[in-house]
C-alpha cells in the first residue's frame, strides 16, 4: 500500500465525510489530513486525523497545508453545488473557479504527486446527447457550476500536458449517501426523499416524476475516487472528465421503491422550475465504457440496493441513535 499523505479539501462535506474514514482505513490515520472550511470534523474524527482551515479561495492557505503536512495527494472536494451557484454567482465563481486554480496552483508549486479534482453531469448541456452521454461529445453547460466544471475538467488535461501534473478526476452523477446531506444541488431530492420517508412518510419532490438523472450510491463513488487515484497513470487516456454510471431513474421510480420499505409512503409534486430548467439540462443515462476499460470501473450498487442500505443506516441514524464511524 501506499505512503502517499493526503490531503482531503472540502473534508466535511457530503463526498469528503465519507471519503475520509475510507482513506484512513486504507492508508492509515497517520497519512490522511482534513481540510476544513468554517467547521469541526466529527467528534469521532477529530482526535484520529489532523484538520487544517483552508478557505480555496486564498491560495496561501492551501500552500501552507500542503507543505506543513508534507502532503503528496490532494483531493479537492469544494465546490459551491448547481442551485446555490444559480443564486450566488460570485460565490461560485470565487469558489468554483478561483478556488480551483487556486488548489491547482498550489498543487503544481509544491511537492505534490497527484490531484483529484471533481467534475460533474453538469458538464453536459442540452445539445449533449441526452441517453447513454457519451464520455466525449459536445458539451453546453448553462449553469455556472457545470460550466467550473468544464473549466475543471479542461484546466486538468491543461496541467497534466504543459505543467506535468498527475491530475484526475470523475464526472459524478447525483450522489446519494445518508451520513451528511448535500446542500443546493439539483439531485438532493433523492437524499431528502429518505429523510421524509423515514421521519414522516412522506416527501414533496421539486422534480417532476418523470425527470430521469444518473444517480449513484456513496461507498461507489469513494471507489471510484480511490481507484482512479491507484490506477497506473499509463493506461489513462482522459484525465478529470470520466464519465462514470450505476443507475438512473426517475422521482416516480424512486418513489415505488421507498413504497418497498414504507407501503403507505406519500409522494407529492410541487415542482421548483428553476432546478426543473437545470435537471432538464443534464443527462438522462452516461456511458462509462471510458471508465470501465481504462480503470477497471465496476460499481456494486443499483437501485434496490442502494434503497436497502440507505433505510438501514439513515433509520439508525435518525431513529436507533447516532451511528460511529469507523
Ligand atoms: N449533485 C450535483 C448537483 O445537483 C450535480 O453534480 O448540483
Amino acid at each position: 500500500m501506499s505512503k502517499n499523505r493526503i490531503l482531503v479539501i472540502g473534508a466535511s462535506g457530503q463526498i469528503g465525510s465519507d471519503l475520509i474514514p475510507r482513506l484512513i482505513d486504507r492508508y492509515g490515520n497517520n497519512n490522511v489530513v482534513a481540510g476544513v472550511y468554517n467547521c469541526e470534523l466529527p467528534d469521532d474524527l477529530k482526535n484520529i486525523i489532523p484538520d487544517v482551515s483552508i478557505d480555496v479561495t486564498k491560495y496561501d492557505q492551501i500552500e501552507k497545508a500542503i507543505i506543513d503536512n508534507k502532503i503528496d495527494v490532494v483531493y479537492n472536494l469544494a465546490s459551491i453545488l448547481s442551485t446555490l451557484a444559480e443564486k450566488e454567482f460570485q460565490l461560485a465563481y470565487e469558489v468554483n473557479f478561483n478556488g480551483t486554480l487556486n488548489v491547482f496552483e498550489a498543487t503544481r508549486n509544491t511537492e505534490v504527486k497527484q490531484l483529484i479534482a471533481v467534475s460533474s453531469i453538469a458538464a453536459f448541456g442540452d445539445r449533449s446527447p441526452k441517453i447513454n452521454t457519451p464520455n466525449d461529445t459536445i458539451q453546453n453547460p448553462n449553469t455556472i457550476y457545470g460550466i467550473s466544471k468544464v473549466f475543471t475538467e479542461l484546466l486538468g488535461n491543461y496541467y497534466f500536458e504543459k505543467k506535468g501534473l498527475d491530475v484526475r478526476g470523475v464526472r459524478f452523477p447525483g450522489i446519494i449517501s445518508w451520513k451528511v446531506e448535500p446542500t443546493a444541488g439539483t439531485t438532493d431530492y433523492a437524499v431528502e426523499i429518505f429523510y421524509g420517508a423515514i421521519l414522516n412518510k412522506s416527501y414533496t419532490c421539486f422534480l417532476a416524476p418523470d425527470t430521469r438523472l444518473p444517480m449513484m450510491y456513496m461507498p461507489d463513488a469513494i471507489s471510484a475516487l480511490i481507484s482512479l487515484s491507484e490506477c497506473d497513470s499509463s493506461r489513462l487516456k482522459h484525465r478529470v472528465d470520466y464519465n462514470v454510471a450505476s443507475m438512473d431513474f426517475t422521482p416516480a421510480e424512486l418513489a415505488i421503491e421507498i413504497k418497498r420499505k414504507i407501503p403507505d409512503f406519500e409522494m407529492n409534486y410541487e415542482i421548483d422550475y428553476s432546478r426543473q430548467e437545470i435537471a432538464d439540462s443534464w443527462p438522462s443515462s452516461l456511458d462509462d465504457s471510458a471508465a470501465r476499460a481504462e480503470w477497471d470501473w465496476d460499481p456494486k450498487f443499483n437501485l434496490s440496493g442502494m434503497v436497502d442500505d440507505m433505510f438501514e443506516n439513515l433509520t439508525a441514524k435518525l431513529i436507533d441513535g447516532p451511528i460511529h464511524l469507523p
